[in-house]
């Protein structure tokens, strides 16, 4: 008899349908995308006016009569959203409820309480219900109060796709390269993400060095932890201590109140050590102690901050030079080179040249149809690339901004690259029957380059398409001043 009036009342006041208010509700509703909704409730009368209502509105409607049959249906079919009686004879409403959530916590359940029982909506709130709505009830709260459920789960949905985008973009296959040495380096990468292992990361500048970086993170059990980034060498050294490690208050003039370090900032993820080539050697002693102590020293604190931080340090120099210089201290270069990883320069990689022009004519062209001429290539293919994928983007980004037509021409590319068409190819060789030795023909090459260049190393390095750190550790390594 109770249903029996709820649904009464229920029939009556849906003859408000057409007041201006509900209208506009209405109106809403149709705007939104067809929802298949699973409806459980034993009263046959309600049941089939909430259907009727629903089905109205653009809705697809499967019913059940009782817990039992809603959760074989549920089963079977994809649903949006449930709603479903709280009281009814055998399997309750509680029960389906919990049920759904243990099969799918993702879709929302909405209760339907009857008038005095409000505890339990409390408690199927508690459990996990969406919403409840109480008898009696309209036609139009009923219809808004799924619509709300729907859409919600749908924007957690888009939300949880965006994030999942988001990560996408740093795992390894936003890193473009097919040759082989590329398909190395990201292949042990991919074994080392897994462990919580240092890792020294070398490689030219711009080679893709904290690309790479973010990518072991991103693959690593410690995604969902913060990634900070810190460069020891754009830092300047009196400030660089505080901003690794923290400062507590007055530790000096200006310390206005405690502030934590960036591997405290890193707790629970990944903390990337740029250019730690650079770090000056107080400071690499103290980067020691945080790797094996695994805590940190606040500057002026008292006491060690425990972190739980995985290291990935990344440089562009050569280390082992550096620790026979004895700039760099040979301890720390065992604790971060548990594994090594060294991003291949691009020349050594000229295959992946064509596939990383794509990439940038897309990543910086709205037209899909973004082409680049052949010529145009070819000279990007025999360039030497000192600067490396950086060096590369930003000529990819200056000729997407002076390109005339659809596509990318010899005209748009610096001068730089143009020259460089009578390359390799023009230089005549002889080679001698009784063989050449190899060092012999670079350092004379270098020789050249520099005598062509009087003399300047920067200008010698571009010309021979390395660079100038390079340059001077071959000039040493053959003697030359
Ligand atoms: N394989 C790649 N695929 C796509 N983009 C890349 C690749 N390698 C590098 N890049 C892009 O080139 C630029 C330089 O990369 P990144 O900053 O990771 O290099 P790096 O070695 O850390 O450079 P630096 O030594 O100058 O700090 C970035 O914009 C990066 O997105
Ligand atoms: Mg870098």
């Amino acid at each position: 008899m109770r249903k029996f009036s709820a649904a009464l009342i229920y029939v009556f006041s849906s003859c408000f349908y057409f007041s201006p208010r509900l209208c506009v509700s209405v109106a809403k509703l149709s705007t939104m995308k067809k929802s298949s909704i699973l409806l459980i409730d034993d009263d046959d009368s309600l049941r089939r006016v909430m259907e009727f209502n629903l089905t109205e509105a653009g809705h697809r409607v499967e019913t059940a009569e009782s817990g039992e049959e809603g959760l074989r249906l549920f089963e079977k079919g994809a649903f949006d959203a449930v709603i479903s009686d709280i009281t009814m004879p055998g399997m309750s409403g509680m029960e389906v409820l919990a049920k759904v959530r243990e099969r799918d916590a993702a879709v929302p359940v909405v209760m339907i309480t009857a008038y005095g029982t409000i505890e339990s909506a409390v408690e199927a709130m508690k459990q996990g219900a969406f919403d409840y709505i109480t008898k009696p009830f309209n036609r139009d709260e009923l219809r808004l109060t799924l619509e709300r459920a729907i859409r919600m789960q749908r924007l957690e949905k888009e939300n949880v796709e965006l994030r999942a985008e988001v990560t996408d973009r740093y795992r390894f296959d936003s890193i473009v390269g097919v040759s082989e040495p590329v398909r190395e380096v990201l292949e042990m990468a991919g074994r080392v993400a897994a462990s919580d292992a240092t890792v020294l990361i070398t490689g030219e500048r711009g080679t893709g060095k904290e690309l790479l970086a973010k990518g072991i993170h991103f693959n690593s059990s410690r995604a969902d932890g913060p990634f900070v980034a810190i460069n020891c060498a754009a830092i300047p050294e009196t400030l660089l201590e505080s901003e690794l490690f923290g400062y507590v208050k007055g530790a000096f003039t200006g310390a206005a109140r405690d502030k934590a370090g960036k591997f405290e900032l890193a707790e629970g993820g990944t903390i990337l050590l740029d250019e730690i080539g650079d770090l000056r050697i107080d400071l690499q002693a103290k980067i020691l102690r945080v790797l094996q102590e695994r805590t940190v020293d606040r500057v002026g604190g008292a006491k060690a901050v425990p972190v739980d931080v995985r290291v990935i340090a990344s440089t562009n120099r050569d280390i082992e030079h550096a620790i026979a210089e004895g700039k760099f201290r040979d301890d720390l270069y065992d604790r971060i080179n548990v594994v090594g990883l060294r991003m291949p320069p691009l020349r050594e990689r000229r295959e992946d040249i064509p596939l990383l022009v794509n990439y940038f004519l897309k990543k910086f062209n709205k037209d899909s149809s973004t082409s680049i001429e052949p010529e145009a290539l070819a000279a990007l293919r025999s360039y030497g690339w000192p600067g490396n994928v950086r060096e590369l983007e930003s000529v990819m980004e200056r000729a997407s901004v002076l390109k005339r037509g659809n596509a990318v021409t010899l005209a748009d590319l610096p001068d730089k690259l143009k020259k460089e068409k009578s390359g390799v190819e023009n230089i005549i060789l002889n080679l001698p029957d009784e063989g050449i030795a190899l060092e012999e023909l670079e350092k004379s090459l270098i020789v050249k380059a520099l005598e062509k260049h009087k003399g300047n190393q920067t200008r010698a390095a571009e010309y021979l398409g390395i660079t100038r750190p390079t340059l001077i550790y071959r000039m040493e390594k053959f003697g030359l001043k």
